[in-house]
């Protein structure tokens, strides 16, 4: 569809961008249950990263689902499309000079691995937001686990469809025995060495 398509070549490059911003730019991928906490500890670490003078954007269901992809369902094949777009864009913004944070359900392995691809692996930092559906369930901040279960909401990640926990995350929190502060100052302390210039 595409080959016909011939890029143009532009005279403000990424590194032109980066450079001037001074830091590198990359993906943080928060995944994780409906309620595991992925947003709220996304929204603490891009605080703290705007308070280092860091350029960043978050993306998550309310300004992706309700806009850009509001033609999506939450069936596997739409979920499929839902993260192959939010990669691609995560992708413009990585080019644009950002610290992109993307916090999505986002529950197939294939998925994910396809962000990594799209993306590059080098700018990819995948944080698997571990809170148990029991806990998930119990929190229940949206009232999304209780209209499942009354069969009111179908495809529910963790109740009638499937979520495929990260093998292998760059970084796991486990939100049922650790604090946001903690989970957020092991976050930044991993993503430092990686903001540096030069570093890849
Ligand atoms: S994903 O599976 O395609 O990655 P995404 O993160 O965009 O999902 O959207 C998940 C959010 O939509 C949940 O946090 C929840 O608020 C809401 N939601 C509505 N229906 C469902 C459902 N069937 N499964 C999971 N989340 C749902």
């Amino acid at each position: 569809m595409a080959k016909h398509v011939i890029p143009h070549s532009y005279q403000v490059s990424k590194k032109d961008r980066i450079t001037a911003n001074n830091h590198n730019s990359f993906l943080l991928w928060f995944t994780g249950l409906s309620g595991s906490g992925k947003s709220t500890i996304a929204n603490v670490v891009e605080q703290e990263l705007f308070k280092l003078g860091i350029k960043t954007y978050s993306l998550d269901g309310d300004n992706i689902r309700k806009g850009i992809n509001n033609d999506l369902s939450f069936s596997p094949q739409d979920r499929t499309e839902n993260i192959r777009r939010i990669a691609e864009v995560s992708n413009l913004m990585i080019d644009a000079g950002l610290v992109v944070l993307a916090a999505f359900v986002s529950p197939y392995k294939k998925d994910r691995d396809n962000i990594r691809t799209i993306v590059k692996d080098f700018n990819f930092v995948e944080i698997y937001v571990n809170t148990s559906i029991e806990e998930c369930e119990r929190r229940d901040v949206k009232g999304l686990y209780k209209k499942a279960r009354a069969g009111e909401i179908k495809n529910m990640t963790g109740i009638s469809a499937p979520y495929e926990a990260p093998e292998n995350p760059n970084i796991e929190i486990k939100t049922e025995t650790e604090s946001v502060e903690d989970a957020v100052a092991r976050i930044i302390d991993y993503i430092k060495p990686k903001l540096k210039l030069n570093y890849e």
